[in-house]
């Protein structure tokens, strides 16, 4: 089949699992540690979200980490810094979805192409995909690393429209972060939400996804002729 749409996976929650976490995580603040990980996760979004407002741009590691250091205070449990590098360094480690790998394998015989597109620096993103094995199936990795801001800044769309060499119309973002999809809808791309759970939301703002899976396996049907 003759190449036609670029995919752009989001990572965190997309291509890998940030719940891997919970485990290490339990080791070291026991029962609080779901609710460790949801601060964790959503104040380092916020904290890139109003970096990329303001224009005072860290790189999302150094989001993640100034997180850590919120949710410790949070939830009054300070840990000593040699445990909280070990938090950082299972964010490189964390374990891809199990349908990931073949999804991507049978996207890739369609023509498609693929590419990992993050938020994070390209040089951690690269480390996690590979020790998780996904790397060697996508042909790129694009971080919003080069344009010093994050997602959901239009710009940021744009770039990866550009990397791919695809018009933004023939560019898909696929992630399970309903704030990512519409980010990218309103940048003229298209977008695939990866609903993991049942109980996850879409916002209920004024965009819907182009597509709606449950999981990476249903993409190869939804791709197997152009999308209207
Ligand atoms: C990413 C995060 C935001 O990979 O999920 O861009």
């Amino acid at each position: 089949m003759e190449e036609t749409y670029a995919l752009g996976f989001d990572v965190y929650g997309t291509l890998v699992d940030p719940l891997a976490l919970a485990e290490p995580l339990r080791a070291l603040v026991g029962e609080q540690a779901m609710q460790f990980a949801s601060v964790w996760r959503t104040k380092q979004l916020e904290y890139s979200f109003r970096r990329g407002l303001m224009r005072r741009y860290v790189d999302f590691d150094a989001c993640t980490r100034q997180a850590l250091r919120y949710t410790q205070q949070a939830l009054c449990c300070e840990l000593p810094e040699s445990d909280q590098d070990r938090l950082l360094e299972v964010y490189l480690y964390l374990p891809m979805f199990p349908e990931v790998a073949a999804s991507l394998v049978t996207l890739r015989e369609q023509g498609l192409r693929l590419v990992a597109f993050s938020n994070g620096v390209e040089a951690s993103i690269r480390a996690l995909l590979a020790n998780s094995g996904v790397l060697p199936l996508l042909e790129d990795v694009v971080s919003v690393d080069d344009l010093r801001t994050f997602k959901p800044d239009p710009e940021v769309y744009a770039y990866l429209a550009r990397r791919t060499g695809r018009a933004p119309n023939e560019t898909w973002l696929v992630s399970s972060n309903a704030w990512d999809v519409i980010g990218a809808k309103a940048a003229g791309l298209r977008a695939v939400w990866v609903k993991r759970q049942p109980d996850m939301i879409f916002d209920p703002w004024e965009v819907e996804p182009d597509i709606v899976v449950r999981g990476l396996d249903e993409l190869p049907a939804q791709f197997a002729r152009p999308v209207e």
